[in-house]
């Protein structure tokens, strides 16, 4: 994720300077991607999340004849592509694609894999697309408008269980049960249908007291909750790791960088397993019985430094985790 403001970065060596594919927007942990990236000349890199192509950029112009495959599945990134296409010729293209369906990219042969998770700020930022309740506008918050159901439409057609998952796993909303009976309760009063109806839905449903005590807007884990069951997002995670590992030469590197927890984990369990460590606290498999595909390049995930925190607000929940295929 990334958003505006420019910056220089310095990380052990020489300071960085971040470049911007569009005026503006910039991406988070650059310095670090790229020095776990590390792209020798003639490399060959997938950006699985183009957005503005800040780190696509960055790859790009890292070494000679460094070539990047860059997916995205808004098509509002194709435009924002037009600089570094003309730039790069054939050494840079976009794919209009969901990374969940890498699996069906004939690409192969790679040395490094990207994956940004998340929206960026475009898609936040533009308030029709409906991903914030601070802009009322149709409550959308799809990343590809080609596909799937807008949120205002799943909302009125989800399971009772399809809304717990949104609501209770991917919004880890406390009052979880109250939204989902507001929820279905507000089905057909059309009070799902635009952003700011839909916040005003949840919040009446969180006790006072709870919204008293939270820092937040109590819509917005909520929101983030609708939009991640909305756009499948953790099932495209779960599906595009392995892919892309597959995909990666032996000594490629992947790097990863996610934005809560909810993303962060089927990330750290696929490097875990990757890497031979135990997936988690209950995981009893003996280590002899443990393959190792790749070894950690990040032995804890890497967080923003104070200067990019300073001007970069959204990079304080980013993490980046790195692993090499052996
Ligand atoms: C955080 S932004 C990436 C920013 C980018 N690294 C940059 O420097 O500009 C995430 C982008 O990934 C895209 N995206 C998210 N999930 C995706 C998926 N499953 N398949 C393809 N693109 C996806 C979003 O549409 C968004 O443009």
């Amino acid at each position: 994720m990334f958003c505006g403001g420019a910056a220089t970065i310095a990380l052990g060596g020489d300071p960085i300077v971040l470049t911007m594919t569009t005026p503006g927007h910039q991406p988070v942990l650059l310095a670090e991607v790229m020095e776990l990236l590390a792209p020798r000349p003639g490399a060959k890199v997938l950006d699985a999340t183009f957005g503005g192509g800040g780190h696509t950029r960055a790859i790009l112009e890292s070494a000679a004849e460094v070539s990047v495959v860059a997916l995205d599945r808004d098509p509002a990134a194709l435009p924002r592509s037009a600089g570094l296409a003309s730039a790069f010729g054939e050494r840079f293209q976009l794919i209009d694609r969901d990374f969940g369906r890498l699996g069906e990219l004939e690409t192969g042969g790679l040395d490094g894999v990207l994956f940004d998770l998340g929206v960026s700020s475009f898609q936040l930022d533009t308030g029709d697309r409906g991903f914030s309740f601070r802009v009322d506008a149709p409550a959308d918050m799809r990343m590809d408008p080609r596909s799937g159901l807008p949120a205002s439409q799943w909302l009125e057609t989800a399971t009772e269980e399809m809304l717990v998952r949104a609501v209770r796993n991917w919004g880890e909303e406390k009052s979880w049960r109250r939204v989902v009976r507001a929820l279905i309760d507000a089905r057909g009063t059309g009070r799902l249908a635009r952003t700011a109806a839909l916040a005003e839905v949840i919040a009446d449903a969180i006790p006072a007291a709870q919204r008293r005590q939270s820092k937040i807007h109590p819509a917005t884990r909520n929101f983030q909750g609708i939009r991640i069951a909305v756009n499948d997002e953790i099932g495209a995670i779960e599906r595009a790791l392995p892919a892309a590992f597959e995909r990666l030469n032996s000594g490629g590197v992947l790097v990863v960088i996610s934005f809560h927890s909810l993303e962060d984990r089927p990330v750290k369990q696929f490097f875990r397993r990757q890497c031979g460590q135990p997936v988690g606290a209950k995981d009893s498999t003996p280590q002899d019985l443990r393959a190792q595909f790749a070894e950690p390049l990040t032995r804890k995930p890497i967080t923003a430094g104070d200067i990019e925190l300073s001007h970069n607000p959204r990079s304080r929940s980013a993490k980046l985790r790195g692993l090499r295929k052996l």
